[in-house]
């Protein structure tokens, strides 16, 4: 086969879909589960039914779940989110009930929803069997973001939507009991690819970056957006519940993030934000055959400033950065990613990492052969520290062409898991997960 008939990078290794969907109860356990870890670990992923599709993002969404209880792993499912793209309608860009559902899977408000950044949440049960969109009542007329904030402080749920035609970006804020109470448009000045964005106490921050619609690459069946040389990039910072004409735009080095590991401010009105940084991104649109690399990379907005004051926080290359939820908006010291390397098919992901950002040291636990997915912070219910919990994710073990489930001590990530779960199946290097508790 010759370069150009390659498999593209997401048909192969861990990458490549699963064609079943398996249901298995009482999974072996490596270690000792927490007995308080009461709930379920769902994570999300692309994972086409037909075994291909124009890029990595935009195959069907496939929730991976194992539920535990009093020590034990009860069972391990995975199911498609049943999307009428995934019933073979048409794809239809623009309509926000044609998606994947593929990026992410939330609770709130009693809800489980999967998540794509183009469509409306598409609401799961425990089970993981697909019960429908919620668009909030009839409310919701845009697109949902993948990475939705849940606000510790006030429980409500922050969240934009981003499209191809105007408005192109528009935020919201559902409250506690999962009513939305706010649409609010962003100008921005065209259609850009708006992965994530962050919340502090008093503000929300959104991204304008310079990935731009791009037609040559929509023709091309793949994600239809392009780096811009001319774009250039702006955060756009909105005091929390105050009206649009608020709205202050400060300008960042061009650059793509799809990440943010949170934000918080300082006593003097400074918001602080930590990505996962990527110098330039898809420049002549996405590639089927590499991804670039990010590295961590903090943003210091000044009051009044309209140019923010950047600083790399370390030169590995990382992805999905999380921190301890409980401190979403607020000052966090900790900092979780996986380590990626360029090699996307074999050997993208190795290691996760502990940044201290109070000390400047690094933790890391190496799965040497084993291919880690996102790693999500679980606190500890009588957790007094920051990283008082687990971190929790998917491993594959390429001896067992299997993978596990895994659960580190955050405070000792280098240390041997604390539980390894094994479960039947290859679980594909997939998207993002969260911890949903037990009520
Ligand atoms: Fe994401």
């Amino acid at each position: 086969m010759s370069q150009s008939e390659a498999a593209p990078f997401w048909e192969q290794g861990n990458l490549a879909p699963v064609q079943e969907e398996i249901t298995a109860f009482d999974l072996p356990v490596e270690g000792a589960i927490p007995p308080e870890l009461r709930g379920l670990y769902a994570r999300n992923g692309a994972n086409p039914r037909q075994g291909h599709a124009g890029h990595w993002f935009m195959g069907d969404g496939m929730v991976h779940g194992v539920s535990l209880r009093d020590g034990r792993a009860e069972w391990y499912r995975n199911r498609w989110v049943r999307t009428p793209r995934f019933a073979g309608a048409p794809r239809k860009p623009g309509d926000i009930r044609s998606g994947t559902a593929n990026t992410n899977v939330i609770a709130h408000a009693g809800r489980i929803m999967a998540l794509v950044e183009v469509a409306l949440p598409m609401l799961m049960s425990r089970e993981l069997e697909t019960l429908g969109f919620d668009d909030y009542d009839g409310k919701l007329n845009t697109a949902f973001t993948a990475h939705p904030k849940i606000c510790p402080l006030t429980g409500e749920l922050h969240f934009f939507g981003y499209g191809h035609q105007p408005p192109y970006l528009t935020y919201h804020a559902v409250d506690a009991s999962g009513r939305l109470m706010r649409s609010q448009p962003i100008p921005v000045k065209g259609p850009t690819m708006v992965h994530d964005f962050a919340i502090t106490s008093g503000h929300i921050v959104l991204m304008d970056p310079p990935v731009v619609f791009d037609k040559a690459s929509a023709q091309r069946g793949t994600m239809p957006f392009a780096w811009s040389d001319d774009y250039g990039a702006r955060l756009g910072v909105l005091p929390r519940g105050a009206g649009v004409e608020a709205l202050r735009w400060v300008e960042v080095e061009p650059c793509y993030v799809y990440h943010v590991a949170n934000a918080f401010e300082e006593a003097d009105g400074t918001i602080v934000l930590d990505v996962a940084w990527y110098r330039e991104h898809w420049r002549g649109g996405p590639s089927s055959t590499s991804f670039d690399n990010a590295v961590l990379k903090r943003w210091r907005v000044a009051p009044g400033a309209s140019r923010a004051e950047e600083q790399f926080l370390d030169d590995r290359s990382i992805e999905f950065p999380r921190v301890n939820d409980q401190l979403a908006g607020s000052p966090h010291a900790v900092v979780y990613a996986v380590e990626t390397n360029d090699d996307i098919a074999a050997a993208r992901y190795s290691s996760v990492v502990k940044y201290d950002l109070t000390s400047g040291k690094t933790a890391r636990h190496d799965f040497e052969t084993g291919l880690p997915s996102e790693f999500t912070y679980v606190p500890a219910a009588d957790g007094r520290a920051e990283d008082d919990g687990w971190l929790i994710g998917f491993v594959y073990d390429r001896a067992r062409h299997a993978s596990d489930l895994v659960i580190l001590d955050a405070q000792r990530i280098e240390a041997k898991p604390i539980a390894r779960i094994g479960l039947p199946v290859r679980v594909p290097q997939g998207f993002h997960g969260n911890w949903m508790p037990d009520a």
